[in-house]
């Protein structure tokens, strides 16, 4: 072939093309990374630990292009470096756009431009042309919808919009267009007539992605600076591009299962113990389950973290276990900014081993944040990680249970910390440009590694700002929102499209952080989010209150009986993510990801599912006690009042302000726990099992739920199957106190089996 030379070195092969070169990695016959060195460093903080896995593909050199093949995906190579990736039918999933793009016209002259920013109007253009600029521009289809991208506003399906990847730290309300936000994930899934394919962007640097905004024939991925460094992957569903994308970029690990309990915060509680408690002892008084409370910055010492004031609280440790024998863990915020004090340990200590980022004159970066003039622990070190994670050992010997890493874009209150700063990039010196999108992920790994070491229990680490792969050190939470019904609305397809992006632990603030909310506000968002996995009520400073109580009835019935709904499915959604740390698969799914074949599903914003079982269609419109239900193929069964239908068709259901609109998918079992305040520490003596239908099966996961044990084999795994006839409950793995006794309720009774000899016994 003319202009084109290659040679295989083991699953990699080099091209050589006119004034071109690069490289094609066979990871799996699904995952293809291409590569252009650039000229910057190739390490990677998504994707750690060997990949590759030894696969056969064939080379097959044609008249004009090179063709590469595994047993899954086709890829053509072209001597114009082009390359056009199909899966194994040959139906196209990811080809080169061959034209010049074609970009908006705005019909703007510069005096117009100028006019337009005098008012503050957004008219900036194209923020990323660097002189290390590129961008990858690909064909679109017709029939193509994207999904994924992590954290972004706006709504389910992404076509005809554009993102950036800068995380962001803009607390006004954040609507559709709103361009970024405090995550970089830079990750796209797509549907190309129906043929699912995974995108991702191994890129650190300020990036951009129009999916069919600026044309309808192509989209493309752009980047300030760096290499380029993407991976196509395949499979056969939407379900195998999340499993192969977090196979990559790494699992949520199974949490500790209070974690996926009701927790409580609010900015300004922390101002002192008395309050807190108060707030603690309300929340049992009224009956409302919770596991967690959390401490926002108010509780330190002048904001100077990993301290905690001394004038409105007594002895921290006898504060902490006074939570805890009421039911309660505590979860503490740290954020980055230590603050610049002579007096101050953890800064004198930063400062003297140089753990602090810089100016490029080698003195110390400075910027201002909650304690005032601040500096930033250069995370790129492994060194200033541990430095970060032994420091955790202060909040763990206090008895704290969990970390919330905020501020970590990072924020800075004094403007941008400009691109030349110096960071570090594990060993080797960096700028900000190209670290700022994995700060929050360094201070996470951090903080997990600090959680894990001093605590032996897995990490419960809540952040912010995020980049890819993140999941597997850290939950998130989408960061300030607003008490606003868009918000609400916005909830579900933010929440889904994190969950396909391998975030499969997250969660909104419940009931809106700015503004002020209301009594229907509060009920609704309670409802909508009654599955979200991280499930915290929080309100910002200043902002009208929110517990549970505020409101009075019918407010405070309503949100009880949904916490109560919660518990009583807490295994089920443990379960889920017992799954999901094998299979990457999230607990809150978009429609389209069981459904992909489902045109109904691919623009679908206000319905939800729970693992493949539970769907959800919140109401999420002010004054609405009626709406529309789209339900897939199967029967489904109303879980209120058990009335069946058929799928494929749309129903119209009452949803009063008491009752989120639930349907349970037919012949489900479902693990249904006892009535309880909090997760407890001992092991439970009994389970329900639920079955709506008329058969089914399923397995269900226990272990402590706290440390890592399970990973030495002690947990058990229970197998229920329920037949026309029969129940049997087997063990298919048992190495952990078993439940004594099992109950199976059906339509028209429950049944008990007790254990005996490590066998379940009809009684
Ligand atoms: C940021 C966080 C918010 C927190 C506040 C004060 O705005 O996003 O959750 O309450 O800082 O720490």
């Amino acid at each position: 072939m003319q202009n084109l030379n290659y040679k295989v070195d083991g699953q990699k092969v080099f091209v050589n093309c006119t004034n071109n070169k690069f490289e094609l990695t066979v990871l799996t016959p699904e995952i293809i990374r291409i590569f252009q060195d650039r000229g910057f460093s190739q390490n990677s903080y998504a994707i750690e630990g060997k990949k590759i896995q030894t696969t056969d593909f064939e080379i097959r050199e044609n008249e004009d292009h090179l063709e590469l093949k595994t047993s899954e995906l086709i890829v053509d190579i072209f001597p114009d470096s082009k390359i056009d990736v199909y899966d194994k039918d040959k139906n196209p999933l990811v080809l080169d756009y061959r034209k010049k793009r074609t970009p908006l016209d705005r019909q703007m002259s510069q005096d117009q431009k100028r006019l337009a920013e005098a008012e503050g109007h957004d008219v900036s253009g194209n923020l990323l042309k660097t002189d290390r600029y590129f961008e990858v521009v690909k064909k679109l289809a017709n029939d193509e919808q994207f999904y994924g991208l992590g954290d972004k506003t706006g709504f389910l399906n992404k076509r005809h919009y554009a993102y950036d990847n800068w995380n962001t730290d803009n607390p006004a309300p954040q609507v559709e267009n709103f361009t970024r936000l405090y995550k970089s994930v830079p990750f796209l899934l797509g549907l190309k007539n129906g043929h699912p394919y995974g995108l991702f962007f191994d890129d650190t640097y300020k990036s951009h992605f129009d999916l069919g905004k600026e044309s309808d024939n192509y989209y493309f991925y752009s980047a300030s600076s760096g290499n380029l460094d993407y991976y196509v992957i395949g499979g056969d569903s939407l379900k195998k591009i999340v499993e192969n994308y977090t196979y990559l970029t790494g699992k949520t690990p199974l949490p500790q299962k209070w974690t996926l309990g009701y927790q409580q915060s609010r900015w300004g509680y922390s101002v002192s113990q008395e309050r807190v408690e108060r707030i603690a002892e309300k929340l049992r008084e009224y009956d409302l389950p919770c596991d967690v409370i959390h401490l926002d910055i108010d509780y330190m010492d002048g904001y100077r973290v990993f301290t905690w004031r001394k004038d409105t609280y007594e002895d921290p440790r006898v504060f902490v276990s006074k939570l805890n024998k009421l039911g309660f863990k505590v979860v503490t915020i740290i954020d980055p900014g230590v603050k610049k004090d002579d007096k101050y340990g953890i800064y004198q200590e930063g400062v003297k081993k140089g753990y602090f980022v810089q100016n490029p004159d080698g003195t110390i970066y400075v910027n201002r944040v909650w304690p005032g003039d601040a500096v930033y622990p250069d995370f790129g070190r492994k060194q200033v990680r541990k430095w970060w994670a032994d420091n955790c050992k202060y909040l763990v010997d206090i008895g704290v249970s969990g970390i919330w890493d905020d501020m970590n874009e990072p924020a800075s209150f004094n403007g941008d910390i400009p691109d030349d700063i110096v960071f570090s990039d594990e060993e080797k010196k960096a700028t900000h440009a190209k670290m700022h999108n994995v700060y929050g992920h360094n201070m996470a790994k951090a903080t997990y590694e600090g959680l894990k070491k001093y605590s032996h229990k897995r990490p419960f680490v809540i952040t912010r700002a995020a980049y890819a792969g993140t999941q597997k050190y850290s939950t998130i939470w989408t960061g300030d929102n607003h008490s606003l019904w868009v918000h609400l609305q916005m909830m579900i397809p933010q929440l889904c499209n994190l969950g396909l992006s391998g975030f499969s632990f997250a969660g909104t603030d419940i009931g809106g952080f700015g503004s002020d909310t209301t009594p229907e506000l509060l009920t609704r968002w309670i409802e909508g989010a009654v599955f979200s996995p991280l499930f915290r009520n929080h309100a910002a400073l200043g902002t009208r209150s929110q517990e549970p109580w505020i409101f009075g009835e019918p407010t405070l019935s309503i949100y009880r009986k949904y916490l109560k709904l919660r518990y009583h499915l807490i295994d089920y959604l443990y379960d889920l993510f017992y799954k999901e740390s094998q299979n990457g698969l999230p607990i809150m799914r978009p429609l389209v990801l069981n459904y992909p074949q489902d045109k109904q599903v691919c623009d679908l914003n206000d319905e939800y599912m729970v693992g493949d079982a539970l769907l959800v269609a919140p109401v999420v419109e002010q004054g609405q006690t009626k709406r529309l239900v789209y339900l897939p193929e199967g029967s489904w069964i109303d879980f209120w009042d058990g009335n069946e239908y058929q799928g494929k068709t749309t129903i119209i259901v009452d949803a009063p302000i008491d009752k989120l609109p639930l349907f349970i998918k037919k012949n489900t079992i479902l693990p249904w726990n006892k009535e309880m305040t909090h997760v407890k520490d001992e092991p439970n003596s009994e389970i329900t099992f639920k079955l709506y239908g008329d058969n089914g099966s399923y397995q269900h996961y226990q272990d402590d739920g706290t440390d890592f044990s399970y990973e030495d084999g002690k947990y058990n795994l229970y197998d229920i199957n329920i037949g026309a006839e029969s129940i049997d409950i087997n063990l298919l793995h048992h190495d952990y106190p078993l439940y004594k006794n099992i109950y199976v309720e059906l339509a028209n009774k429950k049944v008990r089996f007790a254990l005996e000899h490590n066998k379940y016994v009809e009684k």
